[in-house]
């Protein structure tokens, strides 16, 4: 398939601080972008020099015909960049790109896990599907460091419950996501039905540790350090498990979104 990923020239319809280091930016869509699923991603140019040379991967946290909606947070030169520009100024981008996308069939119920800014494709898909139709009950658990970091008042309505943990115990559950997660199952308060997650691969990892397998699906996006973004450099692949030579896929171009029982775990080095 031949598709226009650009780049394109985004002009920043708004820029809103939703947390002392996040924020939330609407883009007017430029002409061509073609239409982006849940779990996949742009790729934005760093200013016009050469440093930082490579392009950083954003998931795509809305998609409406006029718009699309990123989440960044400043972590160091290249979102600093980002989050410095100003409403009415262009972004360079890349994408839609990543072949694979988070999928759920009609009417079944779902659970969502995410840390940090696993927050957007998680709240795309919800808002898609929910669109459709297609996603029954769903809960919707985040895990911040602290109460100011949670960025949970952007998608409450996305989500028929939504249950925090903060690591200080300043709002909900004190503790991180993931035990969270064990404690609410062992409860019998999750429906077991679709999981889907988006974080630190740590998290993802601790959360396949205390049991996902009576999920009938468990989709995970992952946050690889990418480099071209586009299949060619081989630079963010991650191990799947087989009974036979190695098997590897490219993130950025055979994923983002895997089942999380395929990912050969153990052998995988960031
Ligand atoms: C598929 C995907 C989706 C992502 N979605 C979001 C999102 O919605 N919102 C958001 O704020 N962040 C997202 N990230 C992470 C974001 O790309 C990095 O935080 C960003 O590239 C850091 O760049 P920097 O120059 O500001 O910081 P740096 O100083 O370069 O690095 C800070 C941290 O980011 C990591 N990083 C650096 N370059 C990359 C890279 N090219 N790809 C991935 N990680 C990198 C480094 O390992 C380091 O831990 C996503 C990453 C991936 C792979
Ligand atoms: S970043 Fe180059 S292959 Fe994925």
């Amino acid at each position: 398939m031949n598709m226009n990923r650009g780049p394109f020239q985004a002009v920043i319809e708004s820029k809103e601080q939703i947390s002392p280091s996040t924020y939330m930016l609407t883009l007017q869509k430029p002409e061509g972008f073609v239409e982006a699923m849940p779990g996949q991603f742009v790729s934005i140019k760093i200013g016009d020099s050469t440093s930082p040379l490579l392009r950083r991967p954003f998931s795509i946290m809305d998609s409406t015909p006029g718009s699309l909606l990123l989440l960044v947070k400043d972590v160091g030169p290249g979102t600093s960049y980002i989050v410095s520009r100003k409403p009415s100024q262009t972004l360079d981008l890349i994408g839609p790109l990543g072949e694979t996308y988070f999928d759920i069939p009609s009417g079944e119920d779902a659970v969502f896990v995410a840390g940090g800014t696993g927050l957007a494709p998680l709240v795309f898909t919800a808002r898609k599907w929910a669109k459709d139709h297609r996603i029954g009950i769903s809960h919707f658990l985040y895990g911040a460091s602290t109460e100011r970091e949670l960025l949970t008042g952007i998608c409450r309505e996305d989500f028929t419950y939504v249950h925090v943990a903060t690591l200080d115990g300043s709002e909900g559950f004190e503790g991180d996501v993931v035990k969270m997660f064990n404690v609410l199952r062992e409860k019998g308060a999750l429906p077991e039905r679709y999981l889907f997650s988006c974080g630190p691969a740590g998290m993802v990892k601790k959360l396949m540790e205390g049991g996902t397998e009576n999920f009938k699906s468990h989709q995970t996006s992952l946050e690889t350090v990418m480099a071209c973004g586009v299949g060619a450099c081989r630079g963010c692949v991650v191990p799947l498990k087989s009974s036979g030579a190695p098997v590897y896929r490219a993130v950025c171009s055979e994923g983002t979104v895997f089942e999380a029982d395929d990912i050969d775990w153990e052998n995988w080095r960031e």
